[in-house]
Protein backbone atom coordinates (compact mmCIF):
# COMPACT_ATOMS: atom_id res chain seq x y z
CA UNK A 1 0.00 0.00 0.00
CA UNK A 2 1.47 3.60 -0.37
CA UNK A 3 2.49 5.25 2.73
CA UNK A 4 -0.49 5.31 4.91
CA UNK A 5 -0.86 8.47 6.59
CA UNK A 6 -2.46 9.63 10.01
CA UNK A 7 -5.46 11.00 9.50
CA UNK A 8 -5.64 14.65 8.49
CA UNK A 9 -9.04 15.88 7.26
CA UNK A 10 -10.76 13.36 9.10
CA UNK A 11 -8.79 13.53 12.30
CA UNK A 12 -11.02 15.03 13.97
CA UNK A 13 -14.43 13.67 12.84
CA UNK A 14 -14.56 10.77 15.76
CA UNK A 15 -13.89 13.21 18.52
CA UNK A 16 -17.11 13.78 20.74
CA UNK A 17 -19.02 16.67 19.40
CA UNK A 18 -16.16 17.77 16.58
CA UNK A 19 -18.80 20.32 14.86
CA UNK A 20 -17.97 22.89 18.06
CA UNK A 21 -16.08 25.18 18.26
CA UNK A 22 -14.73 24.28 21.87
CA UNK A 23 -13.97 21.25 20.62
CA UNK A 24 -12.35 22.53 17.46
CA UNK A 25 -10.18 24.94 19.36
CA UNK A 26 -8.78 22.40 21.66
CA UNK A 27 -7.71 20.50 18.97
CA UNK A 28 -5.71 22.70 17.18
CA UNK A 29 -8.45 24.58 15.60
CA UNK A 30 -7.99 28.50 14.66
CA UNK A 31 -4.10 27.91 15.33
CA UNK A 32 -3.66 27.96 11.27
CA UNK A 33 -5.77 31.50 11.02
CA UNK A 34 -3.53 33.48 13.89
CA UNK A 35 -0.51 32.51 11.68
CA UNK A 36 -2.11 33.43 8.37
CA UNK A 37 -3.06 36.55 9.40
CA UNK A 38 0.32 38.00 10.18
CA UNK A 39 1.45 37.07 6.80
CA UNK A 40 0.93 38.89 4.11
CA UNK A 41 -1.88 37.48 1.18
CA UNK A 42 0.77 37.03 -1.39
CA UNK A 43 2.57 35.04 0.80
CA UNK A 44 -0.51 32.91 1.35
CA UNK A 45 -1.04 32.52 -2.44
CA UNK A 46 2.75 31.15 -2.78
CA UNK A 47 2.16 28.76 -0.08
CA UNK A 48 -0.53 27.15 -1.82
CA UNK A 49 1.04 27.29 -5.29
CA UNK A 50 4.19 25.72 -3.59
CA UNK A 51 2.85 23.54 -1.60
CA UNK A 52 0.73 22.02 -5.37
CA UNK A 53 -3.16 22.10 -3.63
CA UNK A 54 -5.15 21.05 -6.60
CA UNK A 55 -8.74 21.62 -6.53
CA UNK A 56 -11.07 18.66 -5.03
CA UNK A 57 -14.23 19.17 -6.73
CA UNK A 58 -12.72 16.98 -9.04
CA UNK A 59 -11.55 18.58 -12.43
CA UNK A 60 -7.94 19.32 -9.76
CA UNK A 61 -6.89 22.89 -10.86
CA UNK A 62 -3.85 23.97 -8.94
CA UNK A 63 -5.69 26.13 -6.03
CA UNK A 64 -3.30 28.91 -6.11
CA UNK A 65 -2.94 29.47 -9.95
CA UNK A 66 -7.06 30.47 -9.11
CA UNK A 67 -5.87 32.30 -6.68
CA UNK A 68 -3.26 34.39 -8.01
CA UNK A 69 -6.02 35.19 -11.45
CA UNK A 70 -7.73 37.39 -8.48
CA UNK A 71 -6.55 41.39 -8.76
CA UNK A 72 -3.99 42.81 -6.46
CA UNK A 73 -5.79 45.57 -5.94
CA UNK A 74 -9.59 46.18 -4.16
CA UNK A 75 -10.63 48.35 -7.10
CA UNK A 76 -13.36 46.18 -7.11
CA UNK A 77 -15.39 43.69 -4.26
CA UNK A 78 -13.84 40.56 -4.51
CA UNK A 79 -16.40 37.35 -3.47
CA UNK A 80 -15.23 33.85 -2.68
CA UNK A 81 -17.47 31.18 -2.88
CA UNK A 82 -17.61 27.91 -1.89
CA UNK A 83 -19.09 25.12 -3.49
CA UNK A 84 -20.77 22.63 -1.49
CA UNK A 85 -23.69 21.47 -4.41
CA UNK A 86 -21.82 18.30 -3.40
CA UNK A 87 -24.55 15.94 -6.29
CA UNK A 88 -21.92 13.83 -8.65
CA UNK A 89 -23.68 10.48 -7.85
CA UNK A 90 -21.88 8.39 -5.40
CA UNK A 91 -19.91 11.60 -3.94
CA UNK A 92 -20.33 11.63 -0.36
CA UNK A 93 -17.11 13.86 1.20
CA UNK A 94 -17.66 17.40 2.08
CA UNK A 95 -21.25 17.04 3.17
CA UNK A 96 -19.57 14.95 6.20
CA UNK A 97 -16.70 17.02 6.29
CA UNK A 98 -19.18 19.83 6.95
CA UNK A 99 -21.21 17.44 9.47
CA UNK A 100 -18.51 16.56 11.36
CA UNK A 101 -15.87 19.52 10.74
CA UNK A 102 -17.42 22.49 9.92
CA UNK A 103 -14.98 25.19 11.67
CA UNK A 104 -12.36 23.36 8.86
CA UNK A 105 -13.88 25.01 6.13
CA UNK A 106 -14.76 28.03 8.21
CA UNK A 107 -11.69 28.60 9.07
CA UNK A 108 -10.28 27.93 5.56
CA UNK A 109 -12.53 30.21 4.28
CA UNK A 110 -10.87 32.93 6.45
CA UNK A 111 -7.33 32.34 5.05
CA UNK A 112 -8.47 31.98 1.68
CA UNK A 113 -10.45 35.28 1.82
CA UNK A 114 -7.76 36.97 3.36
CA UNK A 115 -5.32 35.71 0.47
CA UNK A 116 -7.58 36.94 -2.00
CA UNK A 117 -8.32 39.76 -0.61
CA UNK A 118 -12.24 39.27 -0.09
CA UNK A 119 -14.43 40.52 2.23
CA UNK A 120 -17.24 38.58 1.54
CA UNK A 121 -17.73 34.99 1.80
CA UNK A 122 -20.83 32.51 0.33
CA UNK A 123 -20.87 28.71 1.21
CA UNK A 124 -23.36 27.16 -1.85
CA UNK A 125 -24.69 24.16 0.39
CA UNK A 126 -27.03 21.83 -1.95
CA UNK A 127 -30.39 22.75 -0.66
CA UNK A 128 -31.74 19.39 0.17
CA UNK A 129 -29.18 18.61 3.04
CA UNK A 130 -30.96 20.87 5.41
CA UNK A 131 -29.12 19.03 8.64
CA UNK A 132 -25.71 20.26 7.11
CA UNK A 133 -27.49 24.10 6.33
CA UNK A 134 -27.79 23.91 10.13
CA UNK A 135 -24.86 22.29 11.21
CA UNK A 136 -22.70 24.84 9.14
CA UNK A 137 -24.65 27.66 10.30
CA UNK A 138 -24.67 27.09 13.84
CA UNK A 139 -20.86 26.92 13.71
CA UNK A 140 -20.49 30.07 11.63
CA UNK A 141 -22.18 32.07 14.43
CA UNK A 142 -20.02 30.24 16.99
CA UNK A 143 -17.06 31.48 15.17
CA UNK A 144 -18.84 35.40 14.74
CA UNK A 145 -19.30 35.07 18.77
CA UNK A 146 -15.68 34.76 19.00
CA UNK A 147 -14.24 36.92 17.12
CA UNK A 148 -13.22 34.92 14.07
CA UNK A 149 -15.88 36.12 11.97
CA UNK A 150 -16.83 40.18 11.50
CA UNK A 151 -14.82 43.29 11.54
CA UNK A 152 -11.09 43.02 13.19
CA UNK A 153 -10.75 39.68 12.87
CA UNK A 154 -8.10 38.70 15.83
CA UNK A 155 -7.27 42.49 15.71
CA UNK A 156 -5.67 41.74 12.49
CA UNK A 157 -7.66 44.68 10.92
CA UNK A 158 -9.03 41.82 7.93
CA UNK A 159 -13.32 41.90 8.13
CA UNK A 160 -15.10 39.26 6.48
CA UNK A 161 -18.70 37.89 6.69
CA UNK A 162 -19.55 34.46 5.63
CA UNK A 163 -23.40 33.77 4.16
CA UNK A 164 -24.74 29.97 4.11
CA UNK A 165 -26.83 29.79 1.15
CA UNK A 166 -29.12 27.29 0.31
CA UNK A 167 -28.79 25.38 -3.18
CA UNK A 168 -31.58 25.39 -5.90
CA UNK A 169 -32.01 21.25 -5.79
CA UNK A 170 -30.44 21.00 -9.52
CA UNK A 171 -27.26 18.99 -10.16
CA UNK A 172 -26.23 21.67 -12.68
CA UNK A 173 -26.16 24.14 -9.99
CA UNK A 174 -23.12 22.23 -8.96
CA UNK A 175 -21.31 23.85 -12.03
CA UNK A 176 -19.28 26.85 -11.28
CA UNK A 177 -21.38 29.17 -13.23
CA UNK A 178 -24.43 27.81 -12.85
CA UNK A 179 -24.15 28.13 -9.39
CA UNK A 180 -23.24 32.08 -9.82
CA UNK A 181 -26.16 32.30 -11.57
CA UNK A 182 -28.50 30.65 -9.06
CA UNK A 183 -26.69 32.74 -6.36
CA UNK A 184 -27.58 35.83 -7.79
CA UNK A 185 -31.52 34.60 -8.25
CA UNK A 186 -31.31 33.60 -11.09
CA UNK A 187 -32.19 30.07 -12.90
CA UNK A 188 -28.59 28.48 -13.11
CA UNK A 189 -27.02 27.84 -16.25
CA UNK A 190 -23.79 27.63 -16.98
CA UNK A 191 -22.12 30.69 -18.09
CA UNK A 192 -19.81 30.90 -21.58
CA UNK A 193 -16.29 30.70 -20.22
CA UNK A 194 -13.63 32.89 -20.60
CA UNK A 195 -14.19 35.17 -18.61
CA UNK A 196 -13.35 32.77 -15.75
CA UNK A 197 -15.11 33.98 -12.36
CA UNK A 198 -11.87 35.64 -11.33
CA UNK A 199 -12.11 38.15 -14.51
CA UNK A 200 -16.30 38.62 -13.79
CA UNK A 201 -17.79 36.43 -11.44
CA UNK A 202 -20.75 36.76 -8.89
CA UNK A 203 -22.54 40.29 -9.63
CA UNK A 204 -19.26 40.38 -12.31
CA UNK A 205 -17.12 41.01 -9.66
CA UNK A 206 -13.38 39.12 -9.12
CA UNK A 207 -14.74 35.78 -7.62
CA UNK A 208 -13.08 32.51 -6.90
CA UNK A 209 -15.17 29.53 -6.64
CA UNK A 210 -13.70 26.48 -5.14
CA UNK A 211 -14.86 23.18 -3.41
CA UNK A 212 -15.08 22.33 0.25
CA UNK A 213 -12.63 19.55 0.46
CA UNK A 214 -9.97 22.07 -1.22
CA UNK A 215 -10.53 24.98 1.32
CA UNK A 216 -10.64 22.78 4.43
CA UNK A 217 -7.15 21.35 3.46
CA UNK A 218 -5.55 24.93 3.73
CA UNK A 219 -5.43 25.24 7.26
CA UNK A 220 -3.29 22.24 7.69
CA UNK A 221 -0.95 23.72 4.84
CA UNK A 222 -0.63 26.67 6.76
CA UNK A 223 0.04 24.66 10.39
CA UNK A 224 1.96 21.71 8.39
CA UNK A 225 4.27 23.73 6.00
CA UNK A 226 4.97 22.92 1.99
CA UNK A 227 7.77 19.68 3.01
CA UNK A 228 4.82 18.08 5.23
CA UNK A 229 2.13 18.54 2.74
CA UNK A 230 4.18 17.41 -0.37
CA UNK A 231 5.31 13.98 1.65
CA UNK A 232 1.60 12.29 1.26
CA UNK A 233 0.77 11.66 -2.27
CA UNK A 234 2.33 11.93 -5.87
CA UNK A 235 4.68 15.02 -6.99
CA UNK A 236 1.86 16.28 -8.91
CA UNK A 237 -1.34 15.19 -7.17
CA UNK A 238 0.58 15.95 -3.66
CA UNK A 239 -1.54 15.38 -0.30
CA UNK A 240 -4.33 13.79 1.26
CA UNK A 241 -8.13 12.87 -0.06
CA UNK A 242 -11.09 11.92 0.97
CA UNK A 243 -12.44 8.76 -0.89
CA UNK A 244 -16.19 8.19 -0.89
CA UNK A 245 -16.66 4.04 -1.07
CA UNK A 246 -20.04 3.18 -1.65
CA UNK A 247 -22.35 0.25 -3.16
CA UNK A 248 -20.84 -3.68 -2.48
CA UNK A 249 -18.60 -3.15 -0.31
CA UNK A 250 -18.43 -4.52 3.54
CA UNK A 251 -17.65 -1.02 4.98
CA UNK A 252 -19.08 1.46 2.85
CA UNK A 253 -17.74 4.93 4.13
CA UNK A 254 -15.20 7.88 3.58
CA UNK A 255 -11.60 7.28 3.76
CA UNK A 256 -9.24 9.12 3.66
CA UNK A 257 -6.08 7.99 2.20
CA UNK A 258 -3.19 9.72 -0.05
CA UNK A 259 -3.38 10.70 -3.79
CA UNK A 260 -2.15 8.18 -5.69
CA UNK A 261 -4.16 5.46 -3.52
CA UNK A 262 -5.81 2.64 -5.52
CA UNK A 263 -8.72 0.62 -5.23
CA UNK A 264 -6.78 -2.38 -4.22
CA UNK A 265 -5.99 -0.81 -1.42
CA UNK A 266 -9.06 1.19 -0.63
CA UNK A 267 -10.80 -2.07 -0.56
CA UNK A 268 -8.99 -3.93 2.05
CA UNK A 269 -9.88 -0.18 4.16
CA UNK A 270 -13.54 -0.93 3.18
CA UNK A 271 -13.43 -4.61 4.68
CA UNK A 272 -13.01 -5.71 1.15
CA UNK A 273 -16.26 -7.19 -1.30
CA UNK A 274 -19.09 -7.68 -0.07
CA UNK A 275 -19.63 -11.60 0.62
CA UNK A 276 -17.32 -12.31 -1.07
CA UNK A 277 -18.62 -11.86 -4.32
CA UNK A 278 -16.41 -10.40 -6.94
CA UNK A 279 -15.92 -7.18 -8.49
CA UNK A 280 -17.19 -6.39 -11.58
CA UNK A 281 -17.39 -2.87 -12.46
CA UNK A 282 -16.70 0.71 -10.50
CA UNK A 283 -15.93 4.27 -11.14
CA UNK A 284 -13.44 5.84 -9.91
CA UNK A 285 -15.01 9.33 -9.66
CA UNK A 286 -18.63 9.45 -9.64
CA UNK A 287 -20.95 8.80 -12.93
CA UNK A 288 -19.45 11.78 -15.14
CA UNK A 289 -16.12 9.19 -15.33
CA UNK A 290 -15.99 5.91 -17.42
CA UNK A 291 -16.14 2.84 -15.43
CA UNK A 292 -13.18 1.01 -14.58
CA UNK A 293 -13.24 -2.99 -14.24
CA UNK A 294 -11.11 -5.53 -11.88
CA UNK A 295 -8.54 -5.14 -14.87
CA UNK A 296 -8.12 -1.20 -13.39
CA UNK A 297 -7.44 -2.23 -9.24
CA UNK A 298 -3.99 -0.96 -9.44
CA UNK A 299 -4.67 2.12 -11.08
CA UNK A 300 -3.25 4.93 -8.92
CA UNK A 301 -6.29 7.15 -7.98
CA UNK A 302 -4.46 10.88 -8.65
CA UNK A 303 -5.02 13.53 -11.39
CA UNK A 304 -2.62 11.77 -13.87
CA UNK A 305 -2.73 8.11 -12.65
CA UNK A 306 -6.49 8.20 -13.95
CA UNK A 307 -5.68 10.16 -16.75
CA UNK A 308 -3.56 7.33 -18.27
CA UNK A 309 -5.52 4.85 -17.39
CA UNK A 310 -7.90 7.12 -20.00
CA UNK A 311 -10.11 8.93 -17.34
CA UNK A 312 -10.55 11.52 -15.20
CA UNK A 313 -10.13 11.14 -10.88
CA UNK A 314 -13.43 13.39 -10.68
CA UNK A 315 -14.78 13.04 -6.89
CA UNK A 316 -13.12 10.27 -5.63
CA UNK A 317 -16.29 8.57 -5.95
CA UNK A 318 -16.09 5.05 -5.65
CA UNK A 319 -19.34 3.47 -6.68
CA UNK A 320 -18.57 -0.36 -6.37
CA UNK A 321 -20.44 -3.12 -8.17
CA UNK A 322 -20.26 -6.66 -7.86
CA UNK A 323 -21.29 -9.71 -10.35
CA UNK A 324 -24.94 -9.31 -9.90
CA UNK A 325 -25.46 -6.13 -11.33
CA UNK A 326 -26.19 -5.62 -14.94
CA UNK A 327 -24.13 -3.15 -16.76
CA UNK A 328 -27.02 -1.71 -18.92
CA UNK A 329 -29.63 -1.09 -16.48
CA UNK A 330 -26.89 0.93 -14.43
CA UNK A 331 -25.81 2.76 -17.34
CA UNK A 332 -29.62 3.42 -18.10
CA UNK A 333 -29.99 4.14 -14.70
CA UNK A 334 -27.17 7.19 -14.48
CA UNK A 335 -28.67 8.00 -17.96
CA UNK A 336 -31.75 8.65 -17.09
CA UNK A 337 -30.60 11.05 -14.14
CA UNK A 338 -28.38 13.19 -16.76
CA UNK A 339 -31.74 13.58 -18.82
CA UNK A 340 -33.55 14.82 -16.04
CA UNK A 341 -30.66 17.22 -14.90
CA UNK A 342 -29.75 18.39 -18.40
CA UNK A 343 -30.27 22.35 -17.94
CA UNK A 344 -31.53 22.05 -21.37
CA UNK A 345 -29.68 25.59 -22.50
CA UNK A 346 -27.66 23.45 -25.60
CA UNK A 347 -29.19 20.99 -27.64
CA UNK A 348 -26.48 17.98 -27.78
CA UNK A 349 -27.45 17.55 -24.30
CA UNK A 350 -30.72 18.51 -24.13
CA UNK A 351 -31.71 16.15 -26.86
CA UNK A 352 -29.00 13.94 -26.52
CA UNK A 353 -29.53 13.13 -23.30
CA UNK A 354 -33.28 12.46 -24.08
CA UNK A 355 -32.80 9.97 -27.10
CA UNK A 356 -29.69 8.44 -25.24
CA UNK A 357 -32.34 7.40 -21.95
CA UNK A 358 -34.82 6.28 -24.60
CA UNK A 359 -32.79 3.80 -25.83
CA UNK A 360 -31.34 2.37 -22.86
CA UNK A 361 -35.00 2.07 -21.61
CA UNK A 362 -35.78 -0.02 -24.59
CA UNK A 363 -32.90 -2.34 -24.39
CA UNK A 364 -33.34 -2.84 -20.59
CA UNK A 365 -36.97 -3.50 -21.25
CA UNK A 366 -36.10 -6.28 -23.65
CA UNK A 367 -37.10 -4.02 -26.69
CA UNK A 368 -33.35 -3.36 -27.95
CA UNK A 369 -32.17 -4.10 -31.35
CA UNK A 370 -28.18 -4.80 -32.04
CA UNK A 371 -28.17 -1.62 -33.89
CA UNK A 372 -29.23 0.37 -31.40
CA UNK A 373 -26.23 -0.06 -29.92
CA UNK A 374 -24.58 1.56 -32.82
CA UNK A 375 -27.13 4.06 -32.67
CA UNK A 376 -25.76 4.87 -28.74
CA UNK A 377 -22.39 5.52 -29.33
CA UNK A 378 -23.66 7.29 -32.26
CA UNK A 379 -25.34 9.74 -30.05
CA UNK A 380 -22.78 9.60 -27.97
CA UNK A 381 -20.41 10.84 -30.37
CA UNK A 382 -22.76 14.03 -30.92
CA UNK A 383 -22.95 14.66 -26.93
CA UNK A 384 -19.40 14.63 -26.14
CA UNK A 385 -17.40 17.32 -26.85
CA UNK A 386 -19.85 19.22 -28.68
CA UNK A 387 -21.89 20.28 -24.99
CA UNK A 388 -21.64 23.58 -23.62
CA UNK A 389 -20.58 22.51 -20.30
CA UNK A 390 -19.25 19.20 -18.38
CA UNK A 391 -22.82 17.56 -18.01
CA UNK A 392 -22.69 16.94 -21.55
CA UNK A 393 -19.71 14.94 -21.31
CA UNK A 394 -20.08 13.15 -18.41
CA UNK A 395 -23.22 11.89 -19.73
CA UNK A 396 -21.79 9.91 -21.93
CA UNK A 397 -18.84 8.47 -20.36
CA UNK A 398 -20.39 5.55 -18.52
CA UNK A 399 -22.47 4.62 -21.99
CA UNK A 400 -19.44 4.51 -24.22
CA UNK A 401 -17.04 3.12 -21.59
CA UNK A 402 -20.19 0.43 -20.40
CA UNK A 403 -19.92 -0.33 -24.38
CA UNK A 404 -16.61 -0.93 -24.32
CA UNK A 405 -15.81 -3.21 -21.39
CA UNK A 406 -19.22 -5.04 -21.39
CA UNK A 407 -20.63 -5.17 -24.92
CA UNK A 408 -21.36 -8.80 -24.83
CA UNK A 409 -23.97 -7.96 -22.02
CA UNK A 410 -25.85 -5.20 -24.11
CA UNK A 411 -25.26 -7.46 -26.90
CA UNK A 412 -27.37 -10.42 -25.07
CA UNK A 413 -30.33 -8.13 -24.09
CA UNK A 414 -31.02 -7.43 -27.83
CA UNK A 415 -30.55 -11.34 -28.74
CA UNK A 416 -32.40 -12.56 -26.05
CA UNK A 417 -34.84 -9.40 -27.66
CA UNK A 418 -34.77 -10.66 -31.28
CA UNK A 419 -35.18 -14.49 -29.84
CA UNK A 420 -38.23 -13.87 -28.12
CA UNK A 421 -39.32 -11.65 -30.87
CA UNK A 422 -39.25 -14.66 -33.53
CA UNK A 423 -40.19 -16.72 -31.11
CA UNK A 424 -43.79 -14.95 -30.61
CA UNK A 425 -44.07 -14.29 -34.42
CA UNK A 426 -43.15 -18.37 -34.56
CA UNK A 427 -40.50 -17.20 -36.11
CA UNK A 428 -38.43 -20.68 -35.18
CA UNK A 429 -41.13 -22.62 -35.78
CA UNK A 430 -40.71 -22.25 -40.01
P1 LIG B 1 -12.83 22.98 -15.46
O1 LIG B 1 -11.62 22.19 -15.73
O2 LIG B 1 -13.46 23.75 -16.57
O3 LIG B 1 -12.50 24.06 -14.32
C1 LIG B 1 -11.99 23.74 -13.07
C2 LIG B 1 -11.69 25.01 -12.33
O4 LIG B 1 -10.54 25.63 -12.86
C3 LIG B 1 -12.78 26.07 -12.43
O5 LIG B 1 -12.86 26.76 -11.22
C4 LIG B 1 -12.32 26.99 -13.54
O6 LIG B 1 -12.79 28.31 -13.41
C5 LIG B 1 -10.82 26.94 -13.35
N1 LIG B 1 -10.11 27.13 -14.62
C6 LIG B 1 -9.96 26.18 -15.60
N2 LIG B 1 -9.26 26.70 -16.62
C7 LIG B 1 -8.97 27.98 -16.28
C8 LIG B 1 -8.26 29.03 -16.94
N3 LIG B 1 -7.71 28.88 -18.14
N4 LIG B 1 -8.18 30.22 -16.30
C9 LIG B 1 -8.73 30.39 -15.09
N5 LIG B 1 -9.40 29.44 -14.41
C10 LIG B 1 -9.52 28.25 -15.01
O7 LIG B 1 -13.88 21.98 -14.82
P2 LIG B 1 -15.38 22.22 -14.33
O8 LIG B 1 -16.31 22.16 -15.47
O9 LIG B 1 -15.44 23.41 -13.42
O10 LIG B 1 -15.61 20.93 -13.43
C11 LIG B 1 -15.66 19.64 -13.99
C12 LIG B 1 -15.42 18.67 -12.85
O11 LIG B 1 -16.44 18.78 -11.91
C13 LIG B 1 -15.40 17.21 -13.30
O12 LIG B 1 -14.11 16.73 -13.06
C14 LIG B 1 -16.38 16.51 -12.39
O13 LIG B 1 -15.80 15.38 -11.79
C15 LIG B 1 -16.64 17.53 -11.32
N6 LIG B 1 -17.99 17.45 -10.79
C16 LIG B 1 -18.11 17.50 -9.45
C17 LIG B 1 -19.34 17.40 -8.85
C18 LIG B 1 -19.44 17.37 -7.37
O14 LIG B 1 -20.50 17.05 -6.85
N7 LIG B 1 -18.37 17.69 -6.64
C19 LIG B 1 -20.56 17.33 -9.67
C20 LIG B 1 -20.33 17.28 -11.06
C21 LIG B 1 -19.08 17.34 -11.61
FE1 LIG C 1 -27.05 22.53 -19.92
FE2 LIG C 1 -26.28 20.05 -20.63
FE3 LIG C 1 -25.66 22.07 -22.17
FE4 LIG C 1 -24.47 21.81 -19.76
S1 LIG C 1 -24.22 20.44 -21.47
S2 LIG C 1 -25.31 23.68 -20.68
S3 LIG C 1 -26.22 20.93 -18.60
S4 LIG C 1 -27.76 21.40 -21.69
Amino acid sequence: MSDPITPVLTKRWLSPNSWRLSTYEQLEGYTAVRKALRGTPEQLVSLIKEAGLRGRGGAGFPAGVKWGFMPKDEEKPHYLVINADEGEPGTCKDIPLMMADPHSLIEGCIISAYAMRAHRCFIYVRGEVLHCMRRLSAAVSEAYEAGYLGSDILGSGFDLDITVHAGAGAYICGEETALLDSLEGRRGEPRLKPPFPAASGLYAQPTTVNNVETIATVPFIVNGGVDWFRAMGTEKSPGPKIYSISGHVEHPGQYEAPLGTTLRELLDLAGGMKDGIPLKFWTPGGSSTPLFTAEHLDVPLDFEGAAEAGSMLGTTALMIFNETVSVPWAVMKWTQFYRHESCGKCTPCREGTYWLAQILERMVDGRGTEEDIETLLDVCDNVLGRSFCALGDGAVSPITSGIQYFRSEFLELCRQNATSSAASSGGDAQ
